[in-house]
């Protein structure tokens, strides 16, 4: 690390340490929530971004876990400040907590600018969040650790063991082919979420945490804590202490942050079978950072990375507490080392490979050797082609291996509306062979990509027993889904792009091993078409949708805000 920082050079001294008319001021109005000048001037100001809600059940013990990192700043001679930020709630944010992503960077990036922030400790957790406050402070530079909320504690239910988000549409599926009764599924609720915490099986939570982690972004070991356990508050004391001493080193993401960090975070999502949404959410990351990354490179990576982690909604019944008592993310990461940047630096000060030097599987049915994998490949492909030049993605771990080479006829939902109203018809000409496909639902005809990408299956099929066929949109799909589909069509229908020019009856063939996704329609009719295409009506005119709708890239890029992207850091704000 080598020098360390001066008290007058930390940036809060240009708030706090000068003598001016703006410095009374800022001093005077500490002392007035009774904060004395010894605690806070020639201080390390640590900023805690907290995501607490009593709408974001994922990050219900924030309120003491921001308590539990101000102990950490204290002793370590730093000053924290709590700083509220939207919560981003997964279960209660309409249309999609994903319109809310970019919203959660930028305020972040803001609440550190415009106030007397050096150092940040990041409170999030559920889908939206680890990636929304990592690009704001991956954009404002200063140095940060994030501190993941942990998983829930796994779900029971007469006997049975339940996974977030996975088991509903289990259920739901069973539900809807008369296999269990309407009471018992009321039951259900009780049984599937049972203490705070993120959803605890493979999905986007557990993914992002995880891929913060191998990013180098959380202490080692944080990101696969389930969130009840007393491990968790010791974990947000020490990211306390050590972000102080973080500024101090001046350990900026700049000074940090290397294309090897990157690939390490998408080899870990690989290795995980993570949710379909870190695609998206690492490329936005990486982009804050000025690194490279797009579908190519996370195809490559997970060619060469072994899916280790048997947990649910992929091949295994593990969830996110078996994973922490297999070794958690440590020796996950460990035993990833050949596929990993080993001199990647971490927030600990250290690099990857110092951090999980001494970490031990206790689990090799849960947290696999690399010689016995679920897949050789990791869980996720990219496929492109005629209907989606741009690219698209699919979760191979989490679908029907028979199903990744494909051909069937196209039966066409034209939006959410449409799936609704027809799916379950006994007159819809649908067989198990035919590609279910939805439209108007990417990053602009969402607006904000829902997670409607795992269509449901059409009631006449669920009761002749088919539980799985190819289903194809531009939506997203949550990290809890499973089943063969094919998501992120970009460009997405509402730019135009091929998928809103597929009719019903058309010829779809998905080939993963060759990753190919065509529409079997020659380009005389295709152009036909596209000239008889109109762009849908605008419905957004005001406020942050219309400003998002001009703004989001597709989801091949990120889906951020252009005006967001790396580009020429914004000056710091002038003080008079
Ligand atoms: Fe918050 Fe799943 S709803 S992590
Ligand atoms: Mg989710």
């Amino acid at each position: 690390m080598g020098t360390r920082k001066r008290p007058d050079e930390l940036r809060s001294h240009r708030w706090y340490g000068v003598d001016d008319l703006r410095a009374f001021g800022h001093r005077s109005r500490m002392l007035q929530m009774g904060f004395s000048e010894a605690d806070f001037r020639g201080k390390p100001v640590i900023g805690i971004i907290n995501t607490w809600s009593e709408l974001s059940p994922c990050h219900f013990h924030f309120r003491t876990r921001a308590e539990e990192v101000k102990r950490g700043v204290w002793q370590a001679g730093g000053f924290p400040v709590e700083l509220p930020a939207h919560p981003v709630t997964e279960q209660y944010m309409k249309p999609t907590s994903m319109l809310y992503r970019n919203m959660l960077a930028m305020e972040t990036e803001e609440l550190a600018r415009s106030q007397p922030c050096d150092g940040l400790v990041l409170l999030g957790g559920c889908d939206k969040t680890p990636p929304g406050l990592v690009m704001g402070a991956l954009s404002m530079g200063l140095p940060f650790i994030f501190v993941p909320a942990g998983p829930m504690l796994r779900g029971n239910w007469r006997g049975k063991t339940l996974g977030s988000g996975s088991d509903v549409w289990k259920y739901n599926a069973e539900l809807r082919a008369g296999n269990i009764t309407e009471a018992q599924w009321k039951d259900m609720e009780t049984g599937i979420a049972r203490s705070f915490g993120t959803c605890m099986t493979a999905g986007t939570a557990a993914t992002m945490m995880l891929a913060c982690e191998a990013m180098g972004l959380t202490l080692p070991g944080a990101s696969s804590i389930p969130a009840p356990d007393a491990n968790h508050p010791r974990m947000a004391t020490d990211s306390g202490r050590r972000i102080v001493d973080m500024v101090w080193e001046d350990l900026t993401p700049a000074a940090m942050l290397t294309q090897g960090s990157v690939d390490n975070a998408v080899a870990a999502t690989m290795a995980f079978g993570g949710s379909t949404n870190a695609i998206i959410h690492i490329i936005a990351m990486a982009r804050r950072a000025g690194l490279e990354l797009d579908l190519e490179r996370f195809d490559t990576i997970s060619r060469r990375v072994p899916l280790i982690a048997n947990l649910r909604p992929n091949a295994g019944e593990a969830l996110m507490e078996d994973f922490f008592y297999a070794g958690g993310s440590r020796a996950f990461l460990k035993r990833l080392s050949p596929h990993l940047d080993l001199t990647a630096k971490t927030v600990s000060g250290g690099t990857m490979g110092e951090d999980i030097a001494d970490a031990e599987v206790f689990d090799d049915d849960v947290i696999r050797p690399l010689n016995r994998p679920i897949q050789a490949e990791g869980g996720l492909a990219v496929v492109k082609g005629t209907l989606a030049p741009k690219g698209a993605v699919i979760k191979t771990s989490a679908a029907d291996p028979k199903l990744l080479t494909h051909t069937g006829p196209a039966v066409v939902f034209d939006n959410y509306a449409d799936l609704k109203k027809r799916l379950d018809d006994p007159d819809l000409d649908v067989t198990a062979d035919s590609v279910l496909v939805l439209r108007s639902s990417g990053p602009q005809g969402g607006p904000g990509m829902p997670e409607w990408g795992m269509m449901p299956i059409p009631q006449k099929l669920l009761k002749q027993g088919v539980r799985d066929m190819v289903r194809l949109s531009d939506a997203r799909m949550s990290g809890t889904s499973y089943g063969t589909c094919v998501l992120h069509v970009a460009p997405e229908s509402h730019v135009g792009g091929p998928l809103a020019l597929v009719r019903d009856g058309d010829l779809i063939r998905l080939d993963v091993p060759n990753r190919k996704l065509d529409l079997l329609v020659d380009e005389a009719e295709m152009e036909r078409r596209r000239a008889a295409w109109t762009p849908p009506v605008r419905r957004y005119e005001r406020g942050w949708t219309s400003m998002y709708l001009d703004q989001v890239t597709q989801a091949d890029e990120g889906c951020d805000l252009r005006f967001l992207e790396a580009g020429a850091p914004t000056p710091e704000p002038d003080i008079y």
